[in-house]
């Protein structure tokens, strides 16, 4: 039986090993999908056995998205400007190739399952970290008309800006001025505020009429920021489930050669409670 695995630090609470394995019974493949927690001193050479032993993919979640990039010896478009990877892939020889689908997952659960026309809309993405770089790219490629990135320490979010490179349209603003940069049509909540169970103070006049509030992480760790969200009058608050559901999906594709159906997967989680 092929073997497939993610690969994270804490990972006991993954959702990737369902996920994947209901995708392979909608084609009758039958596979064996592990979730391998490995803090960071190990993470390379774990991952390198899993691919000697004859893994035929894996996911890379937190901590080791970076770590993962590192390691792979052929990049895709999308991890290199992300400078992270949440998918690798064997190679001949040992090597390996990593795959970044966190900013595709995101667009298509906002666009197909949400509905959301991203083009002309002002995005507001709070923070600048592993995850922010995952999905800027991809919410300007998906034709927001601006990107407005603050951080809570600003080089981070000015070393973002400086990589997109687009500074008509990407931008950065300081976490002290949130209170009076306006309101936006989409804000992402791309920190890790709600993982560390810190509840973000946020300003409402940062949601716009009409606003779609985003948390790209789900369950506990997004409530704080989908509670502020709807207090402060956003149309819809939606956490990263879809996001998770999609990527996945991609990763599915890339190793199977099929395209799940997402929406019954994502539609069974939602039942069962995430
Ligand atoms: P991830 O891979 O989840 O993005 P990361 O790369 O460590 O993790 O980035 C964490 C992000 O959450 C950063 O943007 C961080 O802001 P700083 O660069 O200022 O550290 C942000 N973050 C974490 N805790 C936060 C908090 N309490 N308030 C505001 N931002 C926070």
């Amino acid at each position: 039986v092929a073997q497939f695995a993610v690969f994270g630090h804490p990972i006991s609470h993954s959702l990737s090993p369902t996920i994947h394995q209901a995708f392979a019974r909608q084609f009758g493949i039958e596979l064996e999908y592990r979730a391998v927690d490995v803090g960071p001193a190990d993470f390379a050479a774990v991952v390198h056995r899993f691919f000697a032993d004859g893994g035929r993919g894996a996911n890379v979640t937190l901590p080791h998205k970076a770590a993962a990039f590192a390691l792979a010896a052929q990049r895709s478009v999308t991890a290199t400007r992300a400078g992270s990877a949440n998918v690798l892939t064997p190679l001949a020889a040992g090597r390996l190739a990593a795959h970044n689908t966190d900013g595709d997952g995101l667009v298509r659960d906002l666009t197909e399952r949400h509905d959301l026309d991203l083009r002309g809309h002002t995005a507001l993405l709070l923070g600048a970290g592993g995850a922010a770089h995952g999905v800027a790219w991809n919410l300007l490629d998906a034709g927001v008309e601006t990107l407005t990135i603050v951080n809570r320490s600003p080089a981070a979010a000015d070393a973002l800006a400086d990589a997109i490179g687009d500074p008509a349209r990407a931008h950065t603003r300081y976490w002290g001025d949130l209170a009076d940069i306006g309101s936006y049509d989409l804000i992402v909540n791309a920190t890790s505020a709600g993982v560390l169970g810190v509840a973000l103070q946020l300003p409402p006049s940062l949601v716009g009429a009409r606003a779609l509030c985003y948390d790209l992480s789900y369950g506990p760790a997004a409530s704080s920021f989908l509670s502020w969200a709807k207090t402060a009058g956003a149309l819809y608050a939606v956490d990263g489930l879809g996001m998770l559901v999609e990527t996945a999906a991609d990763a599915f594709e890339l190793w199977h050669g099929q395209r799940p159906d997402t929406e019954s997967v994502y539609q069974s989680l939602r039942q069962q409670g995430t």
